[in-house]
């Protein structure tokens, strides 16, 4: 079973990319880190059919499972995750093959936050945007982390995801 990652952190040395790693440790899986893209703004006009968007999506269709790694930020996701899901609108317009086989697919969302819960409107959004795409999300995985990512506090809450993920 193929899966992939794709990181939407503002640093890369913190909670959230500590999550992925401490994911992939028990799930193999390809990791698309958004920092090391180029990939623009949603633009009418698809002046940015060049950027890096089409051939992330190739490599994303060949995955059984898709996980978005995201901090939250303002009860939502990050910037950089929100660039990726509006970019999605190409696959509806100019790239509908595209769009078509992304229909069925399963995807996760970990996170990291401050709060004691993940707020309900975070995991709302997701699962609007899967229902309107024709994607199945799995339950979201949220490591509260105060300070730092302690990984002995959440390794058997992601061990027990990263099962889940592999099931399917
Ligand atoms: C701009 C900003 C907005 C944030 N908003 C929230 C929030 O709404 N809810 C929450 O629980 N934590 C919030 N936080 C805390 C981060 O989600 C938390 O520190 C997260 O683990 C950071 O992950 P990172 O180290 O990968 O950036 C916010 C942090 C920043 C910088």
């Amino acid at each position: 079973m193929a899966v992939s990652v794709v990181v939407a952190a503002s640093r890369q040395n913190g909670h959230t990319v500590a999550l992925v790693n401490s994911l992939v440790t028990s799930l193999p899986a390809t990791v698309i880190n958004l920092s090391e893209k180029q990939l623009s703004y949603f633009d009418y006009e698809h002046g940015n059919k060049q950027d890096d968007f089409l051939p992330m999506i190739s490599e994303l269709l060949g995955s059984d499972v898709i996980v978005f790694a995201t901090p939250v930020y303002w009860y939502a996701m990050s910037a950089q995750l929100k660039v990726f899901i509006d970019r999605l609108t190409d696959l509806l317009t100019i790239e509908k093959e595209m769009g078509r086989a992304l229909r069925g697919k399963r995807f996760a969302v970990v996170a990291t936050g401050s709060d004691s819960e993940l707020p309900a409107c975070f995991t709302e959004q997701f699962q609007r945007i899967g229902d309107y795409l024709g994607m199945q999300m799995l339950p979201p995985l949220y490591c509260q982390c105060q300070d730092r990512f302690d990984e002995s506090e959440h390794r058997d809450t992601i061990s027990s995801y990263a099962d889940l993920i592999s099931q399917q």
